[in-house]
């Protein structure tokens, strides 16, 4: 799972208490944090393991092709590229992917199965379905995720579905049953899914129980 955020408290906490395999990143995110994209990355390569994915920008072939090109020259092998899973996008996908030492792409932006199927084609090594922008639009993501798996284990594509843009948990868990190989979350999310009421209220109980026990054998009573 990984952590969709560029606030670097925010990565350090993540990664503190869950086994995050890297950072995703787009210009929203980075424009929250009001640093240069070079800075922001190399401070996020900082703090973090693992593959940070950096967002190709760009509304046609020639201008995106540069901006990756910008990307891959910050010259770290843990940054991936994150490319709209458009046809300007998959056109950059298609030309990057055809050299010998392509760089391992996130097709983003995906709201539909046969967007999958063009990215599968493509050689992409993941596509972030955006869960919660499909529900808000009345799309089933679950329906989405579940048609696109089924192809791409029926096909025998490679390409890992790494679920996007979460408002809740149960989005989560419910894309990963979907079929989701994995996900990426904001902070919030991540600490949402460790922070429940009642765990807090056992364990609060558990360590006065154990107090308890201290002060009946005698051993320590406050
Ligand atoms: C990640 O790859 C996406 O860019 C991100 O999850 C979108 O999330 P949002 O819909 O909350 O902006």
């Amino acid at each position: 799972m990984f952590i969709d955020t560029a606030n670097l408290s925010e990565i350090k906490e993540g990664f503190s208490f869950a086994d995050l395999k890297g950072v995703t990143t787009n210009p929203s995110i980075l424009l929250k944090e009001g640093k240069r994209r070079e800075q922001i990355i190399s401070e996020i390569l900082a703090n973090s393991t693992g593959t940070v994915f950096v967002q190709a920008v760009g509304s046609h072939y020639e201008d995106m092709y540069i901006d990756c090109q910008r990307i891959l020259a910050l010259n770290d092998d843990r940054i991936a590229l994150k490319i709209p899973a458009n046809v300007a996008g998959l056109q950059v996908i298609k030309e990057l992917k055809s050299k010998s030492d392509a760089p391992v792409i996130l097709a983003t932006a995906v709201f539909s199965a046969d967007q999958g199927i063009l990215c599968g084609l493509a050689g992409c090594d993941y596509i972030a379905p955006y869960i919660n922008r499909m529900e808000n639009n009345n799309i089933n993501p679950y329906e989405v995720v579940r048609e696109t798996r089924k192809i791409y284990d029926d096909q025998g594509f490679p390409t890992q579905i790494l679920g996007a843009s979460f408002k809740n948990t149960n989005q989560v868990v419910d894309i990963l049953v979907a079929g989701a190989h994995t996900v990426t979350v904001p902070f919030e999310i991540l600490r949402n899914m460790a922070t429940k009421e009642l765990a807090a209220a056992s364990v609060d109980r558990f360590n006065r129980d154990w107090e308890e026990l201290q002060c009946d054998l005698e051993l320590v009573c406050e």
